[in-house]
């Protein structure tokens, strides 16, 4: 296994992953979509290798708390003949470690708790930080980066491309 930041030529792979993964277009053509946004910050884009093939992908891209500028950890996904091996933990770990030198404060992310602890997630409640989704409860988790301290707190905003998931 290779975990290593995206590079040109990629993007193919990292869309069929996403494809795979999920069962629909939708996540695959957000990562598109993302990657020619404003949200894009390079650097934050990982993938997890066999063999040199792409079984796995990561994404971090800009959101904004109360106008502030925060992470995202989304989508996440890998092959789903690869899973259980691993390699999305490694993908996830490496992004966030990226993430962590970027002098931001915090990563937020929409999944489920029994995953995303295991790399110090937390509640987003806990930490006054409100999605843009109503009642996704728990599944909406936080982790404050080392340059964390205390802020900000409120309203999460994603840039529009995520207007296309549902
Ligand atoms: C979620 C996902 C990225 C995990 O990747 P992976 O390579 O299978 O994960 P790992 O092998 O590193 O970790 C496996 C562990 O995660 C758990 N896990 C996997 N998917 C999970 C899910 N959707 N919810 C909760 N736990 C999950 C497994 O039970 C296993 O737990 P264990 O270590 O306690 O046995 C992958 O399963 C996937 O692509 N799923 C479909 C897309 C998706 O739901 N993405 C996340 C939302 S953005």
């Amino acid at each position: 296994m290779t975990v290593r930041a995206e590079r040109p030529g990629d993007g193919g792979a990292v869309h069929r992953v996403h494809e795979a993964a999920f069962g629909r277009p939708e996540e695959a053509r957000l990562v598109d979509a993302l990657r020619y946004s404003k949200a894009w910050i390079g650097g934050l884009s990982w993938v997890v290798t066999e063999d040199e093939v792409v079984v796995g992908h990561a994404l971090i891209t800009r959101v904004e708390v109360d106008g502030a500028p925060a992470l995202s950890l989304a989508p996440v996904a890998v092959l789903p003949e690869c899973q259980g091996r691993g390699y999305g933990s490694a993908v996830v770990r490496a992004v966030l470690d990226a993430a962590a030198a970027t002098g931001l404060p915090l990563v937020v992310v929409l999944g489920d708790p029994g995953y995303y602890a295991r790399f110090g997630f937390e509640p987003a409640s806990e930490y006054n930080l409100v999605a843009p989704w109503p009642g996704v409860g728990a599944a909406y988790q936080v982790l404050p980066l080392p340059a964390y301290n205390g802020e900000p707190q409120g309203h999460v905003t994603y840039p529009e491309e995520f207007d296309e998931l549902n």
